[in-house]
């Protein structure tokens, strides 16, 4: 937003200056130089090559939603479930999409069985995996944190109704002690994982587990590889499990 809000002030004098030569300038014409301009500001500034594409089509793409006459407050309410979804996902780059029932019974099954357990599952998002493991294991406390307001609220909301034993609070997992739990589950993305693993390595008890789904922590910042990776589904990504 930041770039197309930059982008502007060369684009207006860009457009004046087509007008001044009389160039037909319609909208469609605005859009495009204001979308061309944020793209060459996104390629300078050095963002990933993918923003490229986004930021040249946004002003068009503003401008086709214009043509369709919404009301107005479609947009806020969007907005609005759209933030409640992601918040913060452009500091943590750890998005909401969910890992599914074969993943979490593949966690289940990595779980010692000769002993009371406290599981936590640090991005819990609609709350699926810590439910499902409360089922299975009435034995376990279950946790999930999740840093988003609308899928913290939903996967509480589900404990209740479903009157689950587990426990979902909102906030950051980075404020959680680790050494409480003895299995953190973590289905995060690439670019959380090394402040994860050093957090990790610092607080984990010695007896605990850390389960990584699809992403793995550089074994040059580990230190390790892990002690499993295993396969849950065929062909899918892979569930990493280092024990401390
Ligand atoms: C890829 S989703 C995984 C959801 C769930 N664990 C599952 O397996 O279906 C990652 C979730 O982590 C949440 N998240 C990202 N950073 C977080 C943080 N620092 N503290 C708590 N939750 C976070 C995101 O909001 C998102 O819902």
């Amino acid at each position: 937003m930041l770039i197309q809000c930059v982008a502007m002030v060369p684009a207006l004098a860009v457009i004046y200056l087509l007008a001044a030569f009389h160039f037909p300038v319609t909208y469609l014409t605005a859009a495009l130089v204001q979308g061309a301009l944020a793209a060459l500001i996104t390629y300078k500034w050095d963002l990933a090559p993918w923003w490229r594409p986004i930021q040249f089509l946004f002003p068009v793409a503003v401008l086709a939603a214009l043509g369709l006459h919404l009301p107005s407050w479609l947009f806020l309410l969007l907005f609005l479930l759209l933030l409640g979804l992601y918040w913060s996902t452009f500091r943590t780059q750890v998005p909401y999409y969910p890992s599914n029932p074969v993943v979490w019974d593949a966690v289940r099954q990595l779980l010692p069985v000769d002993r009371p357990l406290h599981l936590i599952d640090i991005g819990s998002g609609l709350g699926g995996l810590t439910l499902y493991l409360a089922r299975q294991r009435p034995d376990a406390r279950c946790t999930g944190i999740e840093l988003a307001p609308l899928p913290f609220l939903y996967s509480w909301l589900r404990a209740k109704l479903v009157r689950s034993p587990a426990r979902f609070k909102l906030g950051d997992y980075e404020r959680l002690d680790f050494a409480e739990y003895d299995m953190v589950f973590a289905y995060l993305s690439p670019a959380a994982m090394g402040a994860l693993w050093r957090k990790a390595a610092a607080e984990m008890r010695p007896g605990s587990m850390l389960i990584s789904y699809e992403f793995i922590v550089d074994p040059a910042t580990a230190g390790r590889m892990p002690d499993h990776a295993i396969d849950a589904t065929e062909g899918g990504p892979a569930l990493y499990v280092w024990y401390f």
